[in-house]
């Protein structure tokens, strides 16, 4: 398959630096829905790819053709019991032939949860339960392979340089499409966010983009682990800043601004992957006009920040659960 990398116009000289695996299916269709009586804007990254779709497919299929190109033959990553991204990341590994180790955090339970940890199980990847997120990095970390070159340590999430790029050439794959008429251009585009590159990604591609569009992330993670920031402006700011120097050391040039982070901290409810009432009744608000299922950790949390959002403009949800 062939990759679809608008950001090859917009930062001439990339594509050398950056190999893909073209793995996912993009661009991902824009969907218009009426909900709450409004038009709404969906992108449906949930279709991203026909066996698992979501937002890690656009970034692994760029992180795991480095590991690729630098002669790595195995990912070690890790995340909650029900991850997202360790599914994706096992079941990519294992389309291009490479060995995935999972380390688990527990997470509270539920019908979601239980479904990805049964498939994470059936992907074939090694799956190391370790207890609580801090015993997990510690592992993580401390890893008897850790000082292997032939090993990728991935950090949960799979944000970096290179998620983040991945986002930014998604925010121009919706550019293209606006200037092709698909879609209005949105004053507002919301997105769950909690390792972070896909707000980084989609703020710097925004402003890459030339548009005056906010990007507002929807913390649906714990701010803080310990004593180091986890899902704060701060370390969304970090990761911008971090791909901002990655492009400097393969001397490309970046020709906009750093922008603003905008992260919307009231919809986080107890924490990490505790439902709200709010995220349910989005949920329900969702299915019932697009006829697709939201997850009460992420996605219905970001959309339930839209619900609330009334000020005047075309908003985008920018869906990243995979529904396939
Ligand atoms: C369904 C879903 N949406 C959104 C996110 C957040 O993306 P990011 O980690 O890039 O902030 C995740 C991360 O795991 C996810 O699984």
């Amino acid at each position: 398959m062939n990759a679809f990398r608008p950001i090859d116009n917009a930062l001439p000289g990339i594509a050398a630096h950056l190999p893909c695996a073209g793995f996912a299916h993009l661009p991902t269709p824009l969907q218009r829905v009426e909900i709450d009586g409004r038009a709404v804007w969906i992108k449906r990254d949930d279709l991203s790819h026909p066996d698992y779709g979501g937002n890690k497919v656009r970034k692994l299929e760029f992180i795991l053709a480095a590991a690729q190109r630098a002669g790595q033959r195995r990912v070690v990553t890790f995340g909650a019991t029900g991850t997202h991204h360790g599914l994706a990341t096992a079941l990519f590994c294992r389309a291009l032939g490479l060995e995935c180790e999972v380390l688990l955090f527990d997470q509270p339970d539920s019908a979601h949860v239980r479904e990805n940890r049964a498939r994470l199980q059936a992907s074939g990847a090694i799956c190391t339960p370790c207890g609580s997120l801090a015993r997990t990095v510690a592992r993580f970390y401390l890893h008897p392979r850790r000082l292997r070159r032939d090993t990728l340590f991935l950090f949960a999430g799979g944000s970096g340089e290179l998620g983040t790029l991945a986002f930014v050439n998604a925010a121009l794959e919706l550019a293209e499409q606006v200037d092709a008429g698909e879609a209005p251009r949105p004053a507002r585009i919301y997105c769950a966010t909690s390792s972070g590159s896909t707000l980084a990604g989609l703020t710097l591609g925004v402003a890459l983009a030339g548009w005056d569009t906010q990007v507002i992330g929807v913390q649906v993670a714990d701010a803080r682990l310990g004593l180091f920031d986890a899902c704060t402006p701060k370390t969304i700011q970090a990761l911008m800043r971090r791909s901002l120097c990655w492009l400097e050391r393969h001397e490309l040039c970046w020709p906009a601004d750093c922008p603003e982070v905008l992260l919307d901290d009231r919809w986080l409810g107890p924490g990490y992957g505790h439902p709200t009432v709010a995220a349910e009744q989005a949920a329900t608000a969702f299915e019932q006009a697009v006829g697709v299922a939201l997850d009460l950790t992420y996605t219905a949390k970001a959309f339930a920040a839209l619900r609330a959002d009334t000020a005047p403009g075309e908003v985008l949800y920018w869906h990243t659960l995979s529904s396939t």
